[in-house]
């Protein structure tokens, strides 16, 4: 006799979801959306266990999103690892998986995006992947009208696409409650990405220097360094160590805007993306924390 877990139940079309979702709220289940494009990791699996307190079912998505991809982007190589996905799923109890085709997703004739403003318009991500978010935005809007879950939750690795998504749920009154789940990081602080898998054994030893540095502007800004030249000489180590920098950024951490010079450290993030060879990295941290 075993007492594992049993397998998530595996949806693939949005009625399939409604139905699942309805038959839960009939057991006065309270249901938790974890979105992912797959590939994942002890970060994405920290999500759903950080969802059991507050939920009686939880679904992942799966679904790697064509539209939050620009034409030069990594979308058809983007790693994708179904079975052994579910076999972690199922490790940490989740109930279901939706893992919708893309036709399902957007089916022919689909014309429809959100535009943004606010957290997604700052200079950060938004500078260098300006098709990104309305990509991300349109398909979390709509796999929480699928589900409508009484929580979702994001990492706060992507700590701009969560604020975007805040925004976004209140702005267009979903009835949701949206939740950030902590970064988690390997033993050297590289915060867990399913893109990690892209650096060569090399990049991968550079990689955690990006953590650190985080780390130093933050205790810089802490001990009185004025958050332009705790950016400038995050920039510059950097870029001593082969990173080529999108943006090294301290910013207010609610609303991603460039802070006062005099602002209180505890409102500040330090916010980060820089490509080691052909892979792109960001991370963020606290300046108090
Ligand atoms: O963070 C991600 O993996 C994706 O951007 C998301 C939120 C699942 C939307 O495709």
């Amino acid at each position: 006799m075993t007492d594992a877990a049993p397998e998530p139940v595996v949806l693939e079309t949005v009625a399939a979801l409604r139905a699942w979702r309805a038959a839960r709220r009939a057991a006065g289940h309270r249901v938790g959306l974890v979105p992912t494009m797959g590939a994942l990791h002890a970060g994405h699996l920290s999500l759903v266990t950080g969802l059991a307190p507050e939920t009686e079912a939880v679904v992942v998505s799966i679904f790697v999103n064509p539209t939050q991809f620009a034409p030069h982007e990594d979308f058809t190589k983007y790693p994708r690892t179904f079975d052994r996905d579910l076999e972690l799923l199922r490790e940490v109890g989740a109930a279901a998986v939706f893992a919708p085709t893309v036709a399902e997703m957007y089916p022919d004739g689909f014309a429809t995006s959100i535009t943004l403003d606010g957290p997604a318009r700052v200079g950060l991500e938004d500078a260098f992947r300006p098709t990104h978010f309305a990509g991300v935005a349109t398909v979390v809007a709509k796999l929480l009208l699928q589900c409508l879950p009484e929580r979702a939750i994001f990492g706060e690795k992507d700590y701009q696409q969560l604020a975007v998504i805040r925004r976004m749920a209140r702005d267009l009154d979903i009835p949701v409650t949206i939740l950030g789940g902590p970064t988690i990081r390997e033993a050297d602080g590289l915060a867990m990405s399913s893109r990690n898998v892209y650096l060569s054994p090399s990049e991968r030893e550079t990689a955690p220097v990006l953590h650190q540095v985080l780390q130093a502007a933050a205790a810089a800004v802490r001990t009185g360094t004025s958050i332009a030249l705790a950016e400038g000489a995050a920039l510059r180590e950097l870029s001593d160590h082969g990173f080529l920098v999108d943006y090294v950024a301290i910013r207010d951490a609610a609303s991603l805007a460039v802070p006062a010079p005099d602002a209180r450290p505890e409102t500040l993030r330090v916010l980060v993306a820089a490509r080691l060879g052909q892979t792109r990295l960001i991370d963020n941290i606290a300046v108090v924390g």
